[in-house]
């Protein structure tokens, strides 16, 4: 059986956050959610994370996301290998199983890398197997020490490193699988006899090779996945080549992006076959793109369900549904648990909150869609207010069928407009108002003649 611990006991001093490490976000998700993804997909069964600073933020995070997640708290936190020591009776209970250990803020490592230094590790017999990988730029992590013959002989941290050492571009990923007795007689012998006086998981290596177990390094085959962020420009980092990646794998399934200025898309995001995606659009949370859209530009959408053949221009929307050939935008706001039927049409400056709007129905221009139920085919002329609040409470406004709401309405919840009801432009509507009836509310015109002449109001007159 295969089981993991992955380590996020540690604050991030140089993150300069006020959350733990692995809760800063790549792409709008903390790191270790990427990094469970990967274990999960890797089909881990049992999983163990090692918290310690604001233990509580990652542990109600990870129960929202998997119930089945355990925790072990490191308290303080002395490292790395202090903090596998912690998760001493998840090991002993693991004994002969495999273990992996991976850092919770390496969201880049993946299944595929994962499981084939398992399937090098088993076919060596190796009672450890370190993930390592040949980087560019071998600051503050790990080095991978070998003797002439290429043989593994330990890890050196770079700020332990001699000169020499620190020229090895050999770099230590933190990704590991143990025999999982041989990962409780390490952590039985770590000491933190050491400049930093810390707890070095990597130390784990040397011990078991004293013990004369088997060893090996699986060299990832893109070197990418064993960057981790320490700070916000490497969190930066992180973000580029998730979006990379993303961005690209939708391109090469048919999705259309001309230019990935700005488009950052969430992992989770289905998106249709020939939809567009324009440039400074952020897609995040479950959502869902049907084919054929046109997404951008400047649109957010977060937890989206997006029909076939819509355009979104200039569109922030949350929480909602918006259904086949709806077209909306630019600047228009659909807030949480709205649905916008087949063929609605939304014009500029329109807010649509809590909603139903019915199919074919039309608001072009300058209108507020608070808590309302809105039948098909109804007209809101330029400036409808659905006046759903009254300092106190939240009411419902109803509008029937085929109803022609003229401009500057103000629809004062609770009220209901019947089936084809048409109302005059500029009307506070208060009362009920039967279908197929004219409502008019406002004041009656009065035409004085000749006034201006008689009492000059204006300058220079
Ligand atoms: C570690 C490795 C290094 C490797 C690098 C890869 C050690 C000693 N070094 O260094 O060889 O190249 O990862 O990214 O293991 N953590 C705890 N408790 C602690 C300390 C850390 O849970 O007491 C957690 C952190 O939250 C983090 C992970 O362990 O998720 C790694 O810790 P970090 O301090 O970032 O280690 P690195 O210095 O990056
Ligand atoms: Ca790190």
């Amino acid at each position: 059986m295969k089981c993991a611990i992955i380590l996020a006991g540690g604050k991030g001093t140089r993150m300069k956050s006020e959350k733990p490490k692995v809760m800063c976000e790549v792409l709008f998700v903390p790191m270790i959610k990427y990094v469970l993804d990967a274990v999960r997909e890797a089909g881990v069964k049992d999983i163990c994370v090692i918290t310690g600073y604001e233990h509580e933020v990652v542990e109600e995070y990870l129960a929202s996301v998997d119930s089945n997640i355990k925790t072990a708290l490191q308290s303080p936190q002395l490292g790395t290998g202090h903090a596998v020591m912690q998760a001493r009776d998840f090991i002993s209970s693991h004994q002969n199983d495999d273990i992996l250990i991976l850092n919770g803020d390496g969201p880049l490592m993946d299944s595929y890398t994962v499981n084939k230094a398992y399937n090098y590790h088993k076919s060596n017999n190796n009672g450890i197997t370190l993930i390592s990988a040949v980087v560019d730029d071998t600051h503050g992590i790990g080095h991978i020490k070998r003797d002439k013959n290429g043989t593994l002989l330990r890890i050196v941290e770079d700020k332990d490193a001699t000169e020499d050492e620190k020229k090895i571009m050999e770099a230590n990923s933190g990704t590991y699988w143990f025999k999982g007795s041989s990962l409780l007689y390490a952590i039985d012998n770590i000491t933190n006899d050491n400049a930093q006086k810390e707890y070095y998981l990597t130390d784990a290596l040397e011990i078991l090779i004293h013990k004369g177990e088997n060893k090996g390094a699986y060299i990832a085959e893109n070197s990418e996945v064993i960057l981790g962020a320490n700070d916000r420009v490497q969190l930066r980092d992180l973000n580029s080549i998730m979006r990379r990646n993303i961005n690209n794998a939708h391109m090469l399934d048919g999705i259309d992006i001309p230019c990935t200025d700005g488009v950052m898309i969430g992992k989770n995001v289905k998106i249709g076959n020939s939809t567009r995606i324009l440039p400074n659009t952020i897609i995040i949370g479950d959502t869902e793109i049907g084919e054929n859209c046109v997404i951008g530009p400047n649109t957010y959408i977060d937890n989206g369900t997006i029909g076939n053949d819509v355009i979104l221009d200039n569109c922030k929307v949350l929480d909602s549904t918006v259904e086949d050939g709806v077209d909306c935008g630019p600047f228009v706001k659909v807030r949480a648990n709205s649905v916008l039927k087949k063929g609605v049409h939304v014009g500029n400056f329109v807010e649509i909150k809590n909603s139903v709007v019915g199919e074919g129905t039309k608001s072009a221009h300058l209108t507020y869609i608070g808590d309302s139920d809105v039948g098909a085919g109804v007209n809101f002329g330029c400036g409808t207010v659905t006046c759903n609040y009254d300092g106190k409470n939240k009411s419902r406004c109803k509008i029937g069928d085929g109803a022609f709401i003229g401009c500057n309405t103000n629809l004062i919840a609770p009220v209901e407009v019947g089936d084809k009801a048409y109302i005059a432009a500029g009307s506070t509507i208060t009362d009920d108002i039967p279908e197929d009836s004219l409502s008019i509310a406002r004041a009656k015109q009065v035409n004085k003649e000749g006034w201006v002449k008689r009492k000059k109001p204006y300058k220079n007159q």
